[in-house]
């Protein structure tokens, strides 16, 4: 079996503006000590990648983007292109997050699109699918995950899925509080896994999949420790430096 590296990824939202982001990003560099082994990645928003970019760059933490769209270049008011990604160095990107999909209409085939877009450009994508709670409670989530995951393995073809991360995040423990079990979190981290072994077997067991939704500092071991969960994508809990780094200690 692939020893996977952990990785923790802070998804910072809409969120920040100057004045917080440089002393969150500064007491982060400093709290980060030799013996996190996991990789860690900040996704600010666009306007920040930048400031962010400069901020990182003599540093062994990643940048990563929020999303990015599916075109190269053109008349896409409002869009942001892989290459502009590649200018302020982002190694990764999201995409299909679910505020994405559900705030913004986001439809499978688009997020297929975009995770093309991104492994065109060389940037790893991070690609979110998870239920939502109603989908859960009718007994779909497998259903649901695997949609989603088949759509982007039919479109960007399994090979790509080399150089990718993926992201549970059930909908309804986003923001909530109300986070998956570790359990929970396992079976469907295993399940994805699974189903792009029906494809390629040393892809998926070499695919970081990472947990999201409410993880905090007081959670993330248990949620860690389980077989199949890489680590983590953090939304509310990575906007604090002390939480964040308490985050990627509990990878170890
Ligand atoms: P929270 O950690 O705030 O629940 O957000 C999770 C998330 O959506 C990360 O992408």
């Amino acid at each position: 079996m692939t020893q996977r590296r952990p990785l923790v990824a802070a998804n910072w939202k809409m969120n920040g503006v100057l004045a917080t982001i440089r002393p969150l990003v500064r007491d982060v560099l400093q709290g980060l000590t030799e013996d996190i082994h996991a990789e860690v990645v900040i996704c600010p928003p666009y306007i920040y990648l930048s400031e962010v970019s400069a901020l990182l760059a003599e540093s062994s933490v990643q940048l990563g983007a929020q999303n990015l769209s599916q075109h190269g270049a053109g008349a896409y008011t409002g869009e942001i292109s892989a290459a502009m990604l590649l200018d302020y160095n982002c190694r990764y990107v999201i995409v299909g997050h679910s505020e994405r999909r559900y705030l913004y209409g986001e439809s499978d085939e688009l997020v297929a699109e975009n995770f093309v877009a991104a492994s065109n450009a060389d940037i790893i994508p991070i690609l979110c699918v998870g239920e939502q709670l109603q989908e859960r409670e009718a007994g779909n989530t497998e259903e649901v995950v695997a949609r989603q995951l088949d759509t982007v393995i039919d479109k960007a073809g399994i090979d790509t899925f080399a150089k990718a991360v993926i992201a549970y995040e059930p909908v309804w423990a986003i923001g909530t509080g109300r986070n998956a079990t570790p359990d929970q979190a396992q079976e469907v981290h295993a399940f994805i896994r699974l189903r792009l072994a029906r494809h390629d077997d040393t892809i998926a067991d070499g695919i970081r999949v990472l947990y999201g939704g409410s993880v905090k500092a007081d959670n993330a071991k248990e949620l860690f420790s389980m077989a199949d969960v890489d680590g983590g994508l953090i939304g509310g809990a990575s906007l604090q430096a002390d939480d964040f780094l308490a985050i990627c200690q509990a990878t170890r």
